[in-house]
């Protein structure tokens, strides 16, 4: 028999998870629980990534995690437990599927708009390295990292999702007009793997238009997959769609751990009341018994699960506001007093497992996924991000006496718009500058150039950050300013 972990969780979390594992065991799935101890209240006790050694450690050899939602503490400086555990077990792809659920009344079911949305939303990389630094006190600095590898490990996952599932259309959300280099990587990635997979059309939509076109003709899409930020917020929007975040599960895949969770968090208003909704914790388990090939435990409880939201029972959260709601407890059972029955509208069959299994494995030393690229690289100069609050004449006079004779000062830029050597009067400046310093000639600079400058600068500035300006054979690996 499988053994997983579990873990409870704080706010709502036992009360929906105690209801999801009833239902479990009323059906005779063929698990076995190993629950450890992680969340608000293991922090509180001074593990400050919210678990034991211990339950890392059984999480690490079972391989697969059934979680609670966990409330992340507050304060500056501490991380959320939750993003924590799917950073550390690299669950590089979160998948949230979004389907009408008849019974759960929204504009689209109204109107018979029928939607079936699955969000691949990247889960390691972007704002969420939590990387960020206050470079003076006015200016706070984000470090968006988007890589390739780290790209390619989630849109592959999304195509061999897609193609299973027997979806036609895989659409990429990204903000590539504007974030060209980071964005324009993971677009770059997603056609490059499309050519693998021509069964599939494989479009993509800017993600501001991808909101807009949800909201209007959500059941244009099948799969969309998108980088970590923007996929959390169109994931919610999704949410919102198909009745809110009461029915949004959550399925967290890496190679060799999963993490699989409701959307919503612990909703601290309604904790301890018996009130919380489980079904998105209970369609969660059910991705998570497909995941692990128990394909008959999930399509009898999904069936049930259905046949009770169909015939209008409901707790506190939605549904027909006439007839009196369930507790959480009660939904539980009616589920349970359910099971057998088939429900009118999209009853699940047994089909073959369509996701990869977790095989159980352990590591002797954490995988480096290189991309081999064999393209020469030099630099060929630097920005140089200066503290200052003089004009930008008066700093580019300054700056052009440190050039010496390898570098020539290219522009000056705040906030990414040019400044020097044109720019208006009428753009706000911040007491931080950019100022870009390129090589005379274009001859490749060495890190002992770079040092120079920074030591010849410093006896003027504060130099709160660098960053090498490099060509990847022809190809500029940076972006110019706006204005430039
Ligand atoms: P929340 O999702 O906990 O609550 C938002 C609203 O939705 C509340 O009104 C709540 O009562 C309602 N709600 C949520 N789940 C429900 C359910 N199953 N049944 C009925 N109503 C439900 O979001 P909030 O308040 O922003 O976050 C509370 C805590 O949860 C925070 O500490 C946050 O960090 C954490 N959180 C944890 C997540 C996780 O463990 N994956 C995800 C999101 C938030």
């Amino acid at each position: 028999m499988n053994k997983i972990a579990v873990a409870k969780g704080d706010g709502i979390g036992p009360e929906i998870m105690d209801a999801v594992l009833t239902i479990f065991n009323a059906a005779k799935v063929p698990l076995e629980y190993d629950f450890v101890d992680m969340g608000k209240w293991v922090f509180d006790k001074g593990f400050n990534n919210g678990m034991t050694t211990q339950a890392q450690e059984t999480i690490e050899n079972l391989g697969i995690l059934f979680k609670g939602p966990m409330e992340t503490p507050k304060g500056k400086g501490v991380k959320s437990i939750n993003v924590t555990a799917r950073k550390t077990w690299n669950t590089y792809a979160n998948k949230r599927t979004f389907q009408t659920l008849h019974g759960v009344d929204t504009v689209f079911s109204k109107a018979g708009i029928p939607i079936d949305v699955t969000i691949v939303r990247e889960n390691i990389e972007d704002t969420y390295g939590g990387i960020e630094h206050m470079l003076t006190h006015d200016v706070a600095l984000s470090r968006r990292f988007i890589t390739r590898p780290g790209s390619a490990q989630v849109i592959r996952y999304a195509f061999e999702m897609a193609k299973k599932k027997g979806t036609k259309r895989i659409t990429c959300g990204h903000k590539a007009n504007i974030m060209k280099i980071t964005d324009g990587l993971f677009l770059e990635v997603f056609y490059e793997i499309a050519k693998e997979y021509p069964e599939l059309k494989a479009d993509d939509v800017i993600v501001d238009d991808l909101c807009m076109k949800l909201v209007t003709r959500p059941d244009l899409f099948d799969v969309v997959v998108l980088t970590n930020l923007q996929g959390d917020i169109v994931s919610d929007l999704c949410a919102g769609l198909i009745g809110g975040l009461g029915f949004a599960p959550s399925a967290n895949v890496g190679d060799h751990i999963s993490i699989f969770e409701a959307v919503h968090g612990t909703a601290p208003d309604i904790a301890g009341k018996n009130l919380a909704n489980p079904t998105a914790l209970l369609l969660s388990g059910i991705g998570m018994l497909q995941h692990l090939g128990l394909m008959e435990a999930a399509s009898s409880i999904e069936n049930a699960l259905l046949y009770t939201l169909e015939s209008g029972v409901h707790t506190g959260d939605f549904g027909d506001k006439s007839k009196p709601s369930l507790s959480t407890t009660e939904f539980a059972q009616a589920i349970i007093n359910n099971f057998g029955k088939k429900p009118q509208h999209n009853p699940r069959i047994d089909i073959t497992d369509f996701e990869t299994s977790c095989t159980v494995v352990s590591l002797d030393n954490n995988a480096m996924m290189e991309s081999h690229d064999a393209i020469v690289e030099k630099i060929v100069g630097v920005d140089m991000f200066i503290e200052s609050n003089v004009q930008p004449d008066q700093l580019a006079k300054k700056c052009l006496r440190h050039a010496g004779v390898k570098f020539k000062l290219v522009n000056i830029s705040n906030r990414g718009t040019q400044v020097w050597p044109t720019g208006s009067k009428f753009t706000n400046l911040v007491n931080q500058y950019n100022a870009r310093f390129e090589s005379i000639d274009g001859e490749p600079l060495n890190q002992q150039d770079i040092i120079g400058l920074y030591v010849s600068l410093s006896g003027d500035f504060k130099i709160c950050s660098l960053e090498l300006l490099n060509m990847w054979g022809d190809k500029p690996s940076y972006s110019l300013a706006q204005g430039q």
